[in-house]
């Protein structure tokens, strides 16, 4: 074989790994939403409040783009963990000069959601339990949601809009309303003090 389509090669099999390997990490792969459920999320921002657009598991950069291009006076954040998708979409960013999108290679679960107006995911459902638990510790009230496919397991719905594809995929919108009472907050808080 010759050198270049063996290096290709090599190349492609590293690029394959990587992927299998973060999606193993995160249970998740760096699937993108698709073009309908990208414009039906961005409609269900409606006018984001001040405060950050934060996309959790932002992929490629399809949707956190998206946002970045749609509201260019607000601060917009993306969290990915597998390296080639983030890396993809920093270049992305870089080529359309989007100085309000901030990207970071970062697990969401280690990042400080209290500042978000906004909040956009496509997880799994072993996912939005946990993410359900660190919103009621550090979401204020308010808050949307805005999920692809998947729900959060405690939370009413405002609306769930289903999109006209194939499998009238569902996106949920949530005005986030905490429902745990300070005292069960301070019980159930990471390192609280119990008496
Ligand atoms: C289905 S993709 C969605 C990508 C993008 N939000 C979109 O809608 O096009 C989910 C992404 O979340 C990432 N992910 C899963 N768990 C994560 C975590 N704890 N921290 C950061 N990224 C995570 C995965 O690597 C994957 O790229």
């Amino acid at each position: 074989m010759p050198l270049l389509e063996l290096m290709l090669f090599v190349l492609v099999l590293l690029i394959g790994l990587s992927i299998v390997w973060s999606t193993l990490r995160t249970g998740m792969s760096p699937m993108m939403s698709s073009r309908k459920a990208c414009q039906t999320m961005l409609a269900a921002i409606e006018k984001p409040a001040a405060g950050t657009l934060i996309d959790l598991g932002s992929g490629w950069g399809t949707l956190v783009i998206a946002v970045a291009k749609q509201y260019p006076t607000q601060q917009v954040i993306g969290y990915e963990l597998s390296w080639l998708p983030w890396l993809v979409s920093v270049i992305r960013k870089r080529a359309l000069g989007l100085t309000n999108l901030s990207l970071y290679r970062k697990d969401y679960n280690e990042a400080n959601l209290s500042n978000a107006s906004t909040l956009f995911c496509y997880l799994f459902p072993k996912a939005m339990n946990s993410l359900q638990e660190k919103l009621q510790l550090e979401l204020a009230n308010g808050t949307r949601i805005i999920s692809n496919t998947f729900a959060l397991p405690s939370s009413e719905p405002t609306s769930v809009m289903r999109l006209k594809d194939f499998y009238q995929t569902p996106i949920y919108v949530y005005d986030w309303k905490n429902t745990k009472s300070p005292c069960e907050e301070q019980q159930t808080a990471p390192g609280a003090k119990v008496n």
